[in-house]
């Protein structure tokens, strides 16, 4: 596994296991499991996928060291505030029962972000989260918060594959060194992408798959990926992409397939309403 350094010098995994829509109660708790005896060291939940329980027993029940592993979870939009955010991380804390979490995010930008930030910047000096960061931050939305941050986010974690670059707030994230992860990080199974032509003639020339490719080149570039696979072959050679170097002609021609459009835009309006009333967390 190759490890990234964090601007506030933490290190993280450089890809990782994702639990989104997995149920608490078992499932969750055997797919964490199975990608731990696969290799996995870093697990990215969050309040809002209602199964940080399940996660954080089978990271205790693993017997593997607590520091070896990178957990991830996010705060919900209804917690975006200070006070609130208070409760947030103590809940989430309670819930995986960890006593603290490598990176914990800001889920959705929006409403008292600063707040927010404020609380996760003093449970990252109490040594509750190690790292602090946010995610689905477009530059519009980075611009308005991140300046009145003290400390810069670690990462943010958004949407991105090779038709989805994010290159103007990338840009901006270089600034204060803040590292990008990425959501969707094969499309989410997008047949464009995975049969796309430079994809596939890569994938015969190094004998791996479409999806090994996207995910060598995400890493190649610098990017935190975290893959979503139901299958357990799938799950383990995912992360089976540390035995090839993509060439800098390669990689150039994946990063012409941007397409500059992807799934979710934060900035469209209705998007903040829509994700308020999506999910309800309860303690
Ligand atoms: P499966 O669960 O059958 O493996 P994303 O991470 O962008 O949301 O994409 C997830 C989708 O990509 C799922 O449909 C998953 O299907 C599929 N997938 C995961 N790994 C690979 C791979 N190596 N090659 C092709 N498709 C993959």
């Amino acid at each position: 596994m190759k490890y990234l350094t964090l601007n506030d010098g933490n290190k993280i995994p450089t890809i990782g296991f994702g639990v989104f829509m997995i149920p608490n109660d078992g499932p969750t708790y055997e797919a964490v499991l199975n990608a731990l005896k696969s290799g996995y060291r870093h697990i990215d939940t969050a309040a809002a996928y209602f199964n940080e329980e399940d996660v954080g027993k089978a990271i205790r029940d693993s017997g593997i060291d607590r520091e070896e592993i990178f957990v991830t979870s996010k705060l919900w939009l209804s917690d975006n505030g200070y006070e609130e955010a208070k409760r947030g991380i103590a809940r989430s804390l309670r819930k995986l029962n960890l006593d603290y979490i490598d990176l914990y995010l800001i889920h959705q930008p929006y409403g008292d972000v600063e707040g927010a930030w404020k609380a996760m910047e003093e449970a990252k000096a109490e040594g509750k989260l190690h790292s602090i960061g946010v995610s689905n931050m477009s530059v519009a939305l980075w611009n308005k918060f991140v300046p009145h941050f003290n400390i810069k986010p670690a990462v943010n974690q958004v949407e991105f594959n090779p038709l989805f670059q994010q290159k103007e707030i990338r840009a901006l994230m270089k600034e204060t060194d803040t590292k990008l992860e990425a959501w969707y990080p094969l499309g989410h199974g997008d047949a464009s992408l995975l049969s796309h032509e430079i994809i596939t003639n890569l994938a015969n020339k190094y004998g791996k798959n479409p999806g090994q490719i996207i995910l060598k080149f995400e890493v190649q570039d610098g990017v935190i990926t975290l893959p979503k696979s139901t299958n357990k072959e799938r799950i383990k050679t995912n992360l089976d992409i540390f035995d090839f170097t993509l060439t800098n002609e390669e990689m150039e021609a994946i990063r012409q397939m941007d397409t500059g459009k992807g799934s979710h835009n934060p900035d469209a309006p209705g998007v903040e309403e829509r994700l308020r009333s999506a999910f309800v967390i309860e303690d």
